[in-house]
């Protein structure tokens, strides 16, 4: 067996384990470990959150006090009480108001690890999981707190830049990860980004 392989195995059987429903979970907890993201009593929004396994690290993470509010065009029913799900589409056009209206205010943290159906084409697979990932941008314009976090997942390709452009200049600290449970061989890289100006 590959490397590469064995290792995916093993956050494969671990998140079965732990009871995890994905091998993503472990992404998010070795970024919020290291960088201190999701903070006891926090509010955070999960954009492309199913099947749940980051969600499932964010409710922990905020505690019984916090809110985790998880976006996502397939439905996750994870059965926690400091969870809400919205089964849509993050491109609607009522997106913010009704987030706002769940959080009852702005969010202390965004989460996004949204994808579209991969093709195999690496271009149009960048090109669409960018596009995704500028309205993900957007929102976060009009619904996270000033001195707030986030932790977004892009494609590597032609306008990866152009969204780290746009993240350096909102954030105080910004940082291109590669989580360990990330394959190798994938394209995805992980922005993680502290304290909003
Ligand atoms: C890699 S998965 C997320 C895994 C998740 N972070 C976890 O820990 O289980 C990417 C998700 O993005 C969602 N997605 C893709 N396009 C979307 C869109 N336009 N609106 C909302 N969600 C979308 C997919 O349905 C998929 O569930």
């Amino acid at each position: 067996m590959r490397l590469a392989d064995a290792r995916r195995d093993y956050y494969r059987r671990l998140a079965k384990q732990k009871g995890y429903r994905s091998r993503a979970a472990f992404k998010l907890t070795e970024a919020s470990k290291k960088y201190g993201l999701i903070k006891k009593d926090d509010r955070v929004i999960d954009f492309g959150a199913a099947p749940g396994g980051w969600v499932q690290v964010a409710s922990e993470l905020v505690g019984p006090r916090g809110l985790v509010v998880a976006v996502d065009l397939l439905p996750i029913e994870l059965g926690l009480d400091n969870v809400r799900s919205i089964r849509s589409d993050v491109q609607e056009a009522a997106m913010a108001p009704r987030l706002r209206e769940f959080l009852q205010g702005e969010a202390d943290v965004i989460l996004s690890d949204i994808a579209p159906q991969v093709s195999g084409a690496w271009d149009l697979d960048h090109y669409r999981q960018v596009e995704l990932t500028m309205v993900v941008i957007r929102l976060m314009t009009q619904l996270l707190k000033r001195g707030g976090n986030a932790m977004i997942k892009v494609f590597q390709g032609e306008r990866f830049s152009e969204v780290c452009r746009i993240l350096k200049e909102m954030f105080e600290f910004f940082a291109v990860t590669k989580p360990k449970a990330s394959r190798m061989k994938s394209s995805e890289l992980y922005l993680v980004c502290l304290r909003r100006r």
